[in-house]
């Protein structure tokens, strides 16, 4: 249940830290707005507006440039060899109390050989957590069954592949490219940056996430590079 925390709690304090600059941004465009229609036009005081908007934009910026620090500025301390399919058993372990009381059923399929990786655990537990509760977000209002499976694999190629499938409403194809930009939700408390947390942490590691429509409910895939022997 923490780790289903740490992840929303991730985006959310994200998404507090931002509201503020962008509110004040908003707030100061309003007050500007209101300025223009004025005459004469005080310019001294429009010209402070400008320099608070730009200000406030910086501290916007900084906020998100420190998130991708964060990601990059990792030690190798904090990177160990992993094998993909115990991060599934224990994202299961994490998230089955949440995902049965929600009425999904969880199912794994994973490949019988070790498929080693080389990654801070908590950002690939991350990664699947943020997946897997949307998946179960994307069955709360269609009928049963309220299937999700996370299937793992080697690919031929010798990349490490997950795949997450639900059997929800799926995805718009309108919005097939959009969800992975921050701040695009369709839930009254979404935050929009589960899924663009999500790829920035899969490509920090040289890895890809994306996402398809399935007969019914859709299917997120990442794959990662192999740890080197
Ligand atoms: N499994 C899924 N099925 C259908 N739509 C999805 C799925 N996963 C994500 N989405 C869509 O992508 C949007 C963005 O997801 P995300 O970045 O995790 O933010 P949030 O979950 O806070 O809305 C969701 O609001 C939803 O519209
Ligand atoms: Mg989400």
């Amino acid at each position: 249940m923490n780790r289903v925390t740490t992840a929303s709690v991730l985006s959310s304090s994200i998404a507090h830290e931002l509201n503020q600059p962008l509110g004040a941004i908003l707030s100061n465009t309003e007050a500007a707005q209101m300025l223009l229609k004025a005459h004469p036009l005080d310019m001294a005081q429009l010209g402070e507006i400008l320099s608070d908007i730009v200000r406030d934009e910086q501290r916007a910026s900084e906020i998100i440039s420190g998130l991708r620090n964060l990601l990059n500025n990792r030690t190798e301390s904090d990177l160990q060899t992993l094998d993909l399919n115990d991060t599934v058993r224990d994202v299961v372990k994490i998230v089955s109390p949440e995902v049965t009381r929600r009425g999904v059923i969880l199912r794994t399929i994973l490949a019988t050989e070790p498929l080693r990786v080389r990654c801070d655990p908590i950002h690939l537990q991350q990664v699947i957590i943020n997946l897997v509760m949307n998946g179960v977000d994307a069955m709360e209002e269609v009928a049963n069954p309220h299937n999700l499976t996370i299937r793992t694999n080697l690919a031929d190629t010798g990349d490490v592949e997950a795949r997450i499938s639900d059997s929800g409403t799926g995805i718009p194809n309108d919005k097939l490219a959009s969800i992975f930009n921050a701040f695009v939700t369709t839930k009254p408390q979404g935050t929009g940056l589960g899924l663009p947390i999500a790829r920035t942490i899969l490509e920090s590691y040289g890895g890809e996430l994306w996402a398809e429509n399935r007969t019914r409910g859709a299917v997120f895939s990442f794959k990662l590079p192999p740890a080197k022997a």
